[in-house]
């Protein structure tokens, strides 16, 4: 893996390099992103530490690893702009909807092709990274692809048939857990803690908990049960969570995001 490449260098894009400088397995030098919005771009890389491309073109002549990380409507175009200079390329999607069958129907026979499903806590070395069992990468650059994602998160293996799914927690969960850090927050600032001080508390009780059922293995219900004495406190938030449904609600957010 010399140079490393990025069509789109939107969101995920920034998340994916900042967690892989951060990590010291790639130096900045060795990576370049291509996005149409020149001037941003420019920005972009410039804050990052890394190489602008004028062209997609130009990258693909540089990169030998390619992530393609644009918005999925637009990887047809893409492709179809690129053509044969995809061949013998290592590309690694991000977009959503696309599989490895999707793509090889579409790339040319030499190109080769992961996909993956990374989250937005990649950028601080603590994401979770969805690799589709499927692919066409020679053994050792996939081996070093996913050292690669393993310094920025926890790299998963799924069949194509349950992509979906895991994307539906990992990939949108973190909007899930915000969801959940602003909300206790707000709980907290209404009961006189600080704005500041409320995040924390949530935050490293949202860590240390999740922290303890990995490092445990211990059933969660069985963790919940432990800090719930008879006629205790927690019990009685935990009836309320319950009459609020929030069980259902998680249920039903996932079935959303999977039925899609
Ligand atoms: N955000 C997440 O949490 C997340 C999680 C998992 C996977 N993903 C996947 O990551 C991909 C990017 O999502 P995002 O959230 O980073 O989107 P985004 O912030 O909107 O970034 C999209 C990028 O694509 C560029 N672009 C637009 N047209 C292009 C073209 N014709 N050729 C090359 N690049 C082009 C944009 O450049 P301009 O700004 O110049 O238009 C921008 O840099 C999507 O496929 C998404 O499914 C995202």
């Amino acid at each position: 893996m010399k140079n490393i490449g990025f069509i789109g260098m939107g969101n995920m894009a920034q998340d994916m390099v900042s967690g892989f400088i951060a990590s010291g397995n790639v130096d900045g030098k060795s990576m370049y992103g291509f996005a149409p919005n020149q001037e941003k771009l420019a920005k972009n890389c410039k804050n990052l530490g890394i190489n602008p491309c004028a062209t997609v073109e130009v990258l693909v002549d540089t990169c030998d690893t390619i992530f393609i990380a644009c918005k999925p409507y637009q990887i047809d175009d893409i492709i179809a702009q690129l053509g044969e200079k995809l061949e013998n390329k290592s590309l690694a999607s991000v977009a959503a909807g696309w599989n490895f069958k999707r793509f090889r129907e579409v790339l040319p026979e030499k190109a080769k092709i992961q996909c993956t499903m990374p989250n937005s806590p990649v950028s601080v070395s603590k994401g979770v990274i969805l690799v589709e069992e499927d692919h066409d990468w020679d053994l050792e650059e996939r081996k070093a692809l996913l050292r690669l994602m393993e310094s920025v998160g926890k790299v998963v293996e799924l069949p194509d048939r349950l992509m979906k799914a895991g994307m539906a927690i990992s990939g949108c969960g973190p909007a899930f857990m915000d969801m959940i850090i602003e909300a206790l927050g707000d709980a907290a600032v209404k009961n006189g803690i600080q704005r500041k001080q409320a995040y924390e508390l949530v935050c490293q009780t949202m860590i240390g908990s999740a922290e303890l059922q990995l490092q445990t293995g211990i059933h969660p219900g069985q963790l919940k049960d432990n800090v719930c004495s008879p006629g205790g406190t927690s019990i009685k938030g935990v009836a309320a969570l319950e009459e609020a449904g929030l069980r259902s609600a998680f249920i039903k957010a996932i079935d959303a995001v999977v039925k899609e």
